[in-house]
């Protein structure tokens, strides 16, 4: 699904703010000479910019543009450039922002006409705790992706408060229902942070953990991914198989994380190790700096296992998920990699409340 069409003259001059709109709608972007109504009609916001922009392009794009009554239109202009304002005009676009704006100006323009894509629309039956955390918890990893763009400091005590609302949440309605009520996201990638704090808690809360310790792990965890701001978030929610060089990109998250979070003061630094270092594993096979054992502390550890989990029972458009018991057999089957005593205690979490069920269904 593409929400945000941007078309301009020159694909290669592509500036800071179109690849950060990518990386927080779903985005596609086109040169005006390979336009056509086809990608008009499946959008709803239009963002064109005017430079070198021909003249006889500014008809095509209001005959475009026109076919889909529907569609949201913003112009990148030069304000004091007369004839891009009245190119702008001519096409039917009357919301223009200046070339020279900052990147907030136009990111603000673009929330106002397409609103929160980060809020999903839950069930009914969702109990009235989990609505809200669920709510502030989309609404705190939106703000958190926008600082990460750009660059301004991180929201951390948004972030710890809401990681709070998740243990409370999960204390009060249970685990099931917070991973029922974050299933119905519409963005993967939202769906998969929310699974990992979730699942995160819980087995903190399962190791018997103290609370300010069950609310580090959530932060972690609405962390662990932030990295994924610099990858457009049509390939990190595409909903056919990826490419093997999307693959690839996609795996530099945890240094894309490295970076973002290097010399932030404001961020613990277990919350830094755990977005950095999710991804390594016991027997020094993971990436991206090949640790081992004693050098992966248990708050990564726990990070770790709750992010495999996670992505091997999700629901993906191109893959089957995994039930519970099939995703412990691929982890336990994982050999050294994870940490056993872990993985054991999170298992009797997760697998105890379904027994009953279980034993029932096999009579
Ligand atoms: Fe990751
Ligand atoms: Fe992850």
């Amino acid at each position: 699904m593409t929400q945000v069409l941007i078309v301009s003259a020159d694909l290669k001059k592509v500036t800071k703010q179109f690849s950060t709109i990518a990386s927080l709608y779903p985005t596609t972007q086109i040169t005006v000479s390979d336009l056509s109504p086809e990608h008009v009609i499946r959008c709803s916001l239009v963002v064109v910019d005017l430079q070198g922009i021909a003249p006889n392009q500014v008809e095509l794009l209001r005959r475009f543009l026109k076919s889909n009554p529907q569609l949201s239109k913003l112009s990148i202009v030069d304000l004091k450039n007369r004839k891009e304002v009245l190119q702008a005009q001519e096409i039917g676009i009357f919301t223009l922002i200046d070339r020279r704006e900052k990147l907030p100006a136009l990111i603000l323009k673009i929330r106002e006409i397409l609103g929160n894509y980060s809020r999903p629309v839950l069930e009914a039956n969702i109990p009235e705790k989990t609505v809200k955390s669920v709510w502030s918890t989309c609404s705190a990893l939106d703000t958190l992706s926008i600082a990460a763009v750009t660059e301004d400091p991180l929201p951390v005590p948004t972030l710890v408060r809401t990681a709070n609302d998740i243990t409370k949440a999960i204390e009060t309605d249970g685990l099931d229902n917070w991973l029922s009520a974050v299933h119905c996201h519409h963005s993967h990638t939202f769906c998969h942070t929310m699974l990992v704090a979730g699942h995160a808690v819980s087995l903190s809360k399962e190791l018997g953990k103290p609370e300010e310790f069950q609310i580090l792990l959530g932060l972690g965890a609405l962390v662990h991914d932030l990295g994924k701001v610099k990858i457009p978030l049509s390939i990190l929610d595409k909903p056919g198989k990826l490419t093997e060089q999307e693959r690839e990109l996609i795996d530099k998250h945890p240094i894309y994380s490295k970076e973002i979070l290097k010399g932030r003061k404001e961020v613990p630094k277990e919350v830094i190790e755990m977005a950095v270092w999710h991804h390594e594993l016991l027997d020094g096979s993971g990436y991206p700096d090949g640790l081992k054992a004693d050098q992966i502390s248990q708050t990564v550890r726990i990070l770790t296992i709750s992010d495999i989990y996670s992505a091997l029972t999700e629901k993906r458009a191109y893959k089957d998920s995994y039930s519970p018991r099939q995703a412990f057999a691929i982890m336990f089957g994982m050999g050294g990699k994870l940490d056993k005593e872990l993985l054991r205690v999170f298992r009797n979490k997760i697998l105890t409340p379904d027994l009953g069920h279980l034993k029932r269904s096999a009579f």
